[in-house]
């Protein structure tokens, strides 16, 4: 007698059911335009055993190992370093500053000489790349120097992520809206297409388990966190795990704290946002929210404009697009060498901009990294002079003059139009009482500076203009005369 064949699985007729395990265990919304991608995960999920059976399994018992592989399977992973670079722009130049600036009078450290400190959050942080992309950012922004301790934690619902982001291997996929200044500063290369973050970036991002819809007092304690990242995450809430997230995130926010959500994304509900002392605010064309206190809203300089189109606000969440439509990246190879040329001229002049930025934000080691990636034979011998000034000041910052001096001499010698290394050598000189070498630094430094360009004046004139700087070498020299 031959048994009889077991019946075919009705899929379709499962899909309900898995969708109520999603919902109710993960938080995860999915529609019907969503039906393959769920029976292709639960066929593979549920492996050996029939869908039917691993359904009835998981309303009994779900066991962490069946979840954990369909987070795995049903999550959508998309991310990249530097998306909407514009976010942390805006966080940097704008809020790091509002935000670490010590109430008047109050000391560096507080009490037992503890630093303050800024804790950051990258909540749905996928394969991590937002996560140290803002520490990238925090890094950047010179804290330490300024008595701040921070740290990234960042959280995502799906291990094999985690994992991912752990082993910090990133390729260029992942690195397609990095410039080459930013890869060269803070990332190396690990094998031919992999790249890796600096362990002074890796070292301050902590990776956990965890699911944002699922309360936990302790975790999301009031004030937790200065800066959260939910970016392209909430979109795929089922509605009351949303409502807990948004709970969470805003609960946990601490006063004058800000939260970005992706480019087109707002929180549901904005009365709730308005309710719990949270505004919506812009800069540097994107929008944020700050939970306000009195003192930080009179802080705030960019009020939320009256007469603008509210932007995202108005657009409800749930209808927003993934907003994964990143272009395709251009291979080098296929840019015409002019082109290829031309950005290489304009990676050059940001990397010199962010070694200015680095410096004066007292993050003196990276700035001469930076200096001396510029200082290399492939790079125009204009900006190899402007690397080994800045170098120069750099080290006149620290009181290494002879050090500062030999930087100078080499800038000046690269670029012989350059003013400003002989303003600095006049000076120089002048402090070590040879007065015969400073008043004749000072005297090129006058005609020179008669044809300096505007540019290098703005970027290291210090805030003084062609004829104040002229004014300057004339006084000098008449000191030196007297
Ligand atoms: C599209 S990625 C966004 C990555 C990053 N935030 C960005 O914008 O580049 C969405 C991430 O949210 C995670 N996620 C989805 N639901 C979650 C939940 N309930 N708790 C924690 N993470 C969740 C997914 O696992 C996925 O890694």
């Amino acid at each position: 007698m031959t048994r009889a064949a077991p019946a075919a699985v009705d899929l379709p007729s499962l899909l309900p059911r898995l969708r109520a395990l999603l919902a109710a265990r993960l938080g995860l919304h999915f529609d019907e335009r969503q039906d393959d991608r769920l029976t292709a995960a639960l066929t593979r999920v549920a492996g050996p055993v029939s869908p039917e059976r691993f359904l009835d399994q998981m309303e009994l018992a779900p066991t962490r190992a069946r979840l954990d592989a369909l987070a795995a399977e049903l999550t959508v992973g998309e991310t990249f370093f530097f998306r909407h670079a514009e976010q942390f722009d805006a966080l940097r130049v704008d809020l790091l500053p509002l935000m670490t600036r010590a109430a008047p009078g109050s000391p560096a450290t507080g009490p037992g000489g503890t630093r303050r400190r800024l804790r950051a959050l990258s909540a749905g942080c996928a394969s991590g790349e937002e996560a140290y992309t803002l520490a990238i950012t925090l890094h950047r922004a010179g804290l330490l120097a300024q008595g701040v301790d921070w740290d990234v934690l960042a959280v995502d619902l799906n291990p094999a992520a985690l994992a991912r982001a752990t082993a910090a291997r990133y390729g260029e996929w992942s690195l397609r809206a990095t410039t080459q200044e930013q890869r060269s500063l803070w990332f190396h290369r690990v094998d031919p297409g992999q790249w890796t973050p600096l362990p002074t970036i890796r070292e301050r991002v902590r990776f956990a388990q965890r699911n944002l819809g699922q309360p936990d007092a302790l975790f999301w304690a009031p004030g937790s966190f200065d800066i959260i990242f939910c970016r392209n995450v909430l979109i795929y809430f089922e509605a009351s795990a949303l409502r807990q997230a948004i709970r969470n995130l805003i609960g946990a926010l601490a006063p004058g704290g800000v939260l970005f959500l992706g480019h087109a994304e707002t929180l549901r509900g904005k009365e709730a946002a308005d309710q719990e002392g949270l505004v919506l605010r812009q800069a540097h064309g994107c929008f944020f929210y700050r939970r306000e206190t009195p003192a930080s809203t009179r802080s705030w300089p960019l009020e939320w404009p009256a007469t603008a189109t509210p932007g995202p606000a108005a657009a409800p969440l749930a209808g927003l697009p993934a907003a994964m439509t990143a272009a395709e990246p251009v291979s080098d190879a296929t840019r015409p060498d002019a082109d290829a040329a031309a950005d290489k001229g304009g990676d050059d002049q940001a990397l010199l901009d962010e070694a200015l930025h680095l410096i004066e934000a007292g993050q003196v080691e990276d700035g001469l990294r930076a200096c001396a990636r510029l200082i290399s034979p492939g790079t125009p011998a204009t900006l190899q002079a402007e690397g080994l000034f800045l170098h120069g000041l750099a080290m006149e910052e620290r009181g290494q003059l002879p050090a500062a001096e030999w930087h100078h001499q080499r800038a000046a010698a690269k670029d012989a139009s350059f003013a400003l290394p002989h303003l600095r050598l006049g000076l120089l000189a002048r402090r070590r009482g040879e007065v015969i070498a400073a008043h004749r630094e000072l005297r090129r430094a006058l005609e020179l500076l008669e044809h300096e360009s505007g540019d290098r004046l703005r970027r290291f004139g210090g805030g003084f203009d062609r004829e104040d700087l002229r004014r300057l070498c004339r006084d000098e020299m008449q000191e030196i005369r007297a």
